[in-house]
This record gives structure tokens, C-alpha cells and sequence, in this order.
């Protein structure tokens, strides 16, 4: 094993923290780490436990649509048993630890396209999945999912070449993405931890949206809305001015700037 090595003592020697990543179940190989986590979740794993993955088979994105996980990115997810008036800040949790991870590792300075997409230079470099299980006001787990280009070529994926960027082909050299695991295990239970005593996760990942003040169009489930993105609400739906006055309040969709 050489230095750097992705191997659960690697990640969770001298980690520091209480409870995330100090249990790391690690595949070289996988289909989605969202299911070995939920499986594990049902089972009742310990808060913080985390599934990563070498490469991911079936990696899955929001909407149904598939996550591309090569070799040489993150796939991890981590199970988490949130009260249920916390639920809808792990987005937020989420995509501050990647923005801090990256801003720490590297010196590359991330924005977030509203709700939790990380890009770089405008262009995507991370995507986040937050599943849950809800049982009337019980939240019985939830998994934040995070797929991160870290060493990728993206001349070798053309399909996502013209929209997904990756940390190496920013900086021009590779990355270890060990630490930058370790940073965001770090950074998402800090979070975590901050989100009972008060809204400054909720006022930091507001301020790092690239999206507010911005014409965009959003398309959520069957209906897509043409308008300014004009702030966020405190459970991190986005508030759309339309053309006619109105203001739409949207919980999910996909957003495209528009000039
Ligand atoms: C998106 O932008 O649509 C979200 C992508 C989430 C991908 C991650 S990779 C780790 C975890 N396992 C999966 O199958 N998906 C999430």
C-alpha cells in the first residue's frame, strides 16, 4: 500500500472527528454507494458511517438520471439520522463541505448552482443526492451522496465534457483524494453539528449561490419557469420573479442560466 491509498484506516487515522467516517465500508468496485448505505441505514449502522467506492457502475443522479463514476473520483456516501427540522439544511451541509474541501485541498474557489450542484469556472466539478426515509415527523435515515471529479480527463467523457470540469483539469496536476475525503468528512460534521445553534450554514451556502440575481430557467417535474432568481427561503426552496410579478416558490428543479 503506498501513501495516499484509499484504505478505511487511511481515511479514518487521526480523523479527528466524533462520529463521521469513523466507520468507512470501502469498494473498490460498485454499483451506487446510495444502496450499500441504505441498506446499511436500515440495518441500523452507526450516524456517520460512510460507503465509498473506487468506481461506481451504476451511479445514480438527481431525477433518475445516471452519475458517471469513474476511477479517479469521489463516490461517497454517509448515513445520518437528522431530526426531521434539519432535513432540508444536509443539502446545504453538503455542498459548504465540498466548497470548503475543495477551497482547502486546493485553492480553487467553488461556487454552488442552486440547489447543490459545485461548479468551478461554470462548469460542474460535483453533484449531491440527499435520500431519505420519512416515517410521519421521523426521519428513520438519510444519505447525503457526493460525486466529485477529482483526477478526471474529461476529454475521455464526452458526454459530459462540454458542462463537467474536474479538480485536476483545473489545476493542471492530480489531487489526493484522500485528502480530500478526509477534509469533507470533516467539514460535513462540523456543519452538522453547527445547524442547532442557529442559520449561518443556511447564510453561508446563500452567499456562495451563483444563481441569486440571475435570469434563469428552471424546470421542475413537468413545468419550466422563466424568470430572476431572487433569494432562498430558509428551507433552501428558491424564490422565482417572474416576468408577469409573481413570485414562484420552486423546492427542486434544474437551472439554467440564461443570458
Ligand atoms: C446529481 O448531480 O445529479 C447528483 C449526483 C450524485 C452522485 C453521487 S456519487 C456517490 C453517490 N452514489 C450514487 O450513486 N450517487 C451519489
Amino acid at each position: 500500500m503506498g501513501k495516499g491509498d484509499l484504505t478505511p484506516t487511511a481515511i479514518t487515522n487521526n480523523l479527528g472527528t466524533r462520529f463521521i467516517g469513523q466507520r468507512v465500508i470501502y469498494y473498490p468496485r460498485l454499483k451506487s454507494t446510495m444502496d450499500v448505505a441504505r441498506r446499511q441505514a436500515q440495518q441500523g449502522a452507526a450516524e456517520g458511517t460512510a460507503v465509498i467506492a473506487g468506481e461506481q457502475t451504476a451511479g445514480r443522479g438527481r431525477r433518475q438520471r445516471a452519475w458517471l463514476s469513474p476511477k479517479g473520483s469521489i463516490a461517497l456516501s454517509i448515513i445520518l439520522y437528522p431530526e426531521l427540522g434539519y432535513l432540508s439544511s444536509l443539502i446545504m451541509v453538503a455542498s459548504l463541505a465540498v466548497v470548503h474541501g475543495i477551497e482547502q485541498v486546493t485553492g480553487l474557489k467553488p461556487q454552488i448552482k442552486w440547489p447543490n450542484d459545485v461548479l468551478i469556472n461554470n462548469k460542474k466539478v460535483c453533484g449531491i443526492l440527499v435520500e431519505s426515509e420519512v416515517k410521519g415527523n421521523r426521519v428513520g435515515y438519510a444519505i447525503i451522496g457526493i460525486g466529485l471529479n477529482v483526477n478526471l480527463n474529461l476529454s475521455d467523457l464526452p458526454e459530459i465534457s462540454s458542462i463537467a470540469t474536474s479538480l485536476s483539469q483545473e489545476l493542471g496536476r492530480n489531487v489526493s483524494q484522500l485528502d480530500i475525503i478526509r477534509c469533507l468528512l470533516a467539514e460535513i460534521e462540523r456543519l452538522y453539528l453547527s445547524l442547532p445553534s442557529g442559520d449561518s450554514v443556511f447564510q453561508e451556502w446563500r452567499k456562495k449561490l451563483a444563481t441569486l440575481g440571475k435570469r434563469v430557467q428552471i424546470s421542475s417535474d413537468k413545468t419550466v419557469y422563466d424568470g430572476v432568481a431572487e433569494s432562498v427561503a430558509g428551507d433552501g426552496s428558491l424564490m422565482l420573479r417572474q416576468s408577469d410579478g409573481s413570485l414562484t416558490k420552486i423546492v427542486a428543479g434544474d437551472v439554467t442560466l440564461l443570458k
